[in-house]
């Protein structure tokens, strides 16, 4: 049934409307009546809220409410969901757990007003000292609640008698979810139920704690967001604002938008927990692991939970017969943390590509042998063959294209001009969480199909692979396919996040289009008139619009002709994918993407400038939907690496835990002349899993740039920096 559309780099199908503007981002929504809510937040770091007082902004022109703990309407508790319990709602009494706390809504005709009106709001504090800092005495110390750390074989025993032992301490920066559209809700009640466009990669999950806050059933709340300016996991959790737009539109009855201002980003919707990580590795002395001890300390709001751990990678990276892990979290009065692309993942292989490294350079073994030597051929854990993995390619490939071999391995052996150069690698095994997704496809009488799942596209590129494959799958031109999605009222998709969307949604649509035909099917087999009649799923293609025989191609109709012969306007099929059943009778272990990052770096010593050259990046992410939207994910990941790497640090005043720098003038995120040439391949092919053979590349293009930087500065100048982000003060 190959049209050869899957794979293509096709433009956009959305690029249209978002070039001119006519896509409505939930920060675009203007509803008629509507009113508008601003933020007050905390300015201090801990303690209560001894008196409030909200006369003067109610008295303030075209304000409508005030929203406090005083006399906010009791809420339910929001249901936990299957990325963890729900962030904390600040309104539910006085207390303060960090600055920046929302801790009253103003809601007014105008933004304007509404802003204006939160300097009114006076406010009088119980200040405590608030416990700030990972390394913090006085706070509390917790395993991480998820569950992830392992103890397989004898990791000690292992470590007291190998030849090498290599022990280290990494710490990665807190870094913020700066997605460029700024996160927005719309809240609008009618008929007792409750309409909210809001910025989520998971509508299904804004639906169901929406419901549950508000004692709703799900039915009655309907979560919009059709487009979605970026997300970068912040958009996996229903945070406090959106709840507050939801309440101060049944307070005032009218609908109420409310769009979060940059440093209100910066506090309100989570960020990439700050990390130590020790890490001891075993080695024999030729490069074989035998031990690895990974010992990871993060942190933690005071009084949430951010199931986000940081060394579940680690145990099944390479194959090592003694692994311990231990993910414990700090309870600090921060904003609490939560996902940011790749979380724990890329703070973790930070840490493990780095020691490899420098047991790389201890043993004088290459960096790419000594991984090579080590490499999972089956699943290091269960012993099961890999669903697919072609990292061996990844290295080889990669190599070959940066021209790897061609380095002097020494230190500080290579120049240009008055500048130190560097090469650098690391190597990735990457996870999804692929979850049961379910869609329809529909074809009308006008011969075209609709795609419906409550599935979201985060400006990944979901709405064109999800066209172009269900256009191939039945036979159409990708402009014959419109893609519904963002609107939880639509078949239940998963969240778009770990990865795992392109997967979970690519086998519901393979699974709808295979129902589809066989409702086509169904419907000429007696039709005397059809030349498909009498036929089965197996003995038919698509192509041109409709279904013809396999071994007579020239025999067929199209897809109209049969509905209108039949006196139907539309045929629709359900199809759905669950992968959690499916993994356990597989008898493979499901992989994720795999990588290898090569970077050449410059340095100039006297300045402690450093510049990121030239980028390759290799990666097997199963197959490729869309050549084009595929690289940009990689590109995109890769660039967000080398903020890791060089910029980003969400610094926490000492004395208040008040974020410091919550202006993109103060934090830094890499820019055009940052960023180098990206050299992108993708290797091997569909995996046995996944039932079209996708696999996740949303995150795995991050993972390990900044271990590559890291490298990469070593072998220019002998420094081995393991604290990120990689600043001058740090080169010099
Ligand atoms: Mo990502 S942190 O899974 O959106």
């Amino acid at each position: 049934m190959s049209g050869g559309l899957v794979g293509l780099p096709l433009d956009r199908v959305d690029g249209p409307v978002k070039v001119t503007g006519a896509a409505r981002y939930p920060s675009d929504v203007s509803l008629p009546g509507q009113a508008h809510a601003a933020l007050v937040r905390s300015t201090v770091g801990a303690g209560r809220i001894s008196r409030i007082d909200t006369s003067a902004a109610l008295a303030a022109p075209g304000v409508l409410a005030v929203i406090t703990h005083e006399n906010a309407p009791e809420l339910a508790d929001a249901p936990p969901t299957a990325l963890g319990p729900p962030p904390r709602f600040p309104l539910a009494d006085d207390r303060i757990v960090h600055f920046g706390q929302h801790i009253a809504v103003v809601v007014a005709g105008t933004p304007q007003r509404a802003a204006e009106a939160t300097r009114l709001v006076e406010v009088e504090y119980e200040r405590v000292e608030p416990v700030l800092g990972l390394d913090n005495p006085s706070a509390a110390v917790e395993r991480n609640a998820w569950g992830v750390e392992v103890d397989h074989g004898d990791a000690e025993g292992a470590l007291a008698t190998a030849e090498v032992v290599h022990d280290e301490t990494f710490t990665t920066a807190a870094e913020t979810n700066n997605p460029l559209g700024l996160f927005a809700t719309v809240a609008q009640w009618r008929d007792g139920g409750l309409v909210v466009h809001d910025s989520t990669q998971w509508p299904m999950m804004a639906r169901r704690t929406l419901a549950g806050v508000f004692g709703l059933a799900e039915r009655d709340v309907r979560v919009l967001v059709p487009y979605l300016g970026g997300g970068f996991g912040a958009g996996l959790r229903t945070w406090a604002h959106t709840i507050l737009a939801a309440l101060a539109a049944r307070v005032v009855d009218r609908p109420v938008k409310l769009v979060l201002t940059r440093p209100q980003m910066f506090t309100s919707v989570g960020h990439r927990a700050e990390s130590r990580q020790r890490l001891r590795i075993g080695a024999t002395a030729d490069g074989r692991l035998l031990a690895i001890d990974h010992d990871s300390v993060a942190a933690l709001g005071a009084e949430e939970a951010n199931f986000s751990a940081i060394v579940m990678g680690t145990a099944h990276a390479y194959d090592c017969a003694n692994v311990a892990t231990h993910d414990r979290q700090v309870r600090l009065n921060i904003p609490n943390p939560g996902f940011l692309r790749a979380p724990g993942h890329a703070e973790a292989n930070f840490a493990v590509e780095s020691a490899l490294d420098e047991l790389a350079h201890r043993l004088r073994v290459d960096p790419v042998e000594l991984r090579l030597r080590n490499h999972a051929d089956a699943h290091p854990r269960s012993g099961l063959p890999w669903s697919s993995n072609a990292l061996r390619e990844c290295y080889r490939v990669g190599a070959e294209r940066f021209g790897w071999y061609d380095r002097d391995p020494e230190p500080r052996s290579t120049r240009d001009g008055d500048r130190l150069v560097g090469y650098g690698m690391a190597g990735v095994t990457f996870g999804w969480y692929a979850a049961a997704c379910e869609a329809t496809l529909s074809i009308t009488t006008a011969g075209t199909a609709v795609l419906r799942s409550a599935a979201t596209d985060v400006g990944t590129g979901t709405y064109t692979v999800s066209a172009q494959l269900t256009a191939e799958l039945l036979g159409l031109g990708v402009d014959q396919v419109r893609v519904e999605i963002g609107d939880s009222d639509l078949p239940p998709a998963p969240q778009s996040g770990g990865s795992g969307l392109a997967a979970a949604l690519s086998g519901a649509v393979q699974a709808a289009a295979d129902n589809l035909v066989r409702a086509f099917l169904d419907l000429v087999a007696d039709d005397g008139e059809s030349p498909l009649r009498g036929r089965g799923p197996d003995e038919v293609g698509a192509a041109d619009g409709g279904l013809h025989l396999l071994a007579d191609p020239g025999t067929g109709e199209k897809y109209a002709d049969v509905l209108a012969r039949h006196g139907l306007d539309v045929l629709t099929a359900h199809g759905e994918v669950e992968f959690t059943e499916a993994a356990r009778t597989s008898g493979l272990a499901a992989a994720g993407a795999f990588a290898a990052h090569f970077v050449e770096v410059h340095v100039d010593e006297d300045l402690g400038v450093l510049r990121v050259a030239r980028v390759v990046s290799v990666v097997d992410g199963g197959r490729i939907l869309n050549a084009k939207t595929a690289r940009s994910q990689v590109v995109g990941g890769v660039v967000m690496g080398i903020g890791m790497a060089l910029f980003e640090d969400t610094v926490f005043d000492a004395d208040t835990g008040r974020v410091a720098n919550a202006t993109f003038g103060d934090y830094l995120v890499p820019v055009n002349a940052d960023v180098p040439d990206i050299d992108v391949t993708f290797v091997g092919g569909p995996d046995r899993f996944s039932p079209t053979g996708v696999k996740g590349i949303g995150e795995v293009g991050l993972v390990g740039v900044a271990a590559a930087v890291a490298n990469a500065v070593h072998h220019a100048t002998g420094r081995r920096i393991r604290d990120l982000p990689i600043t001058i003060d740090k080169m010099l």
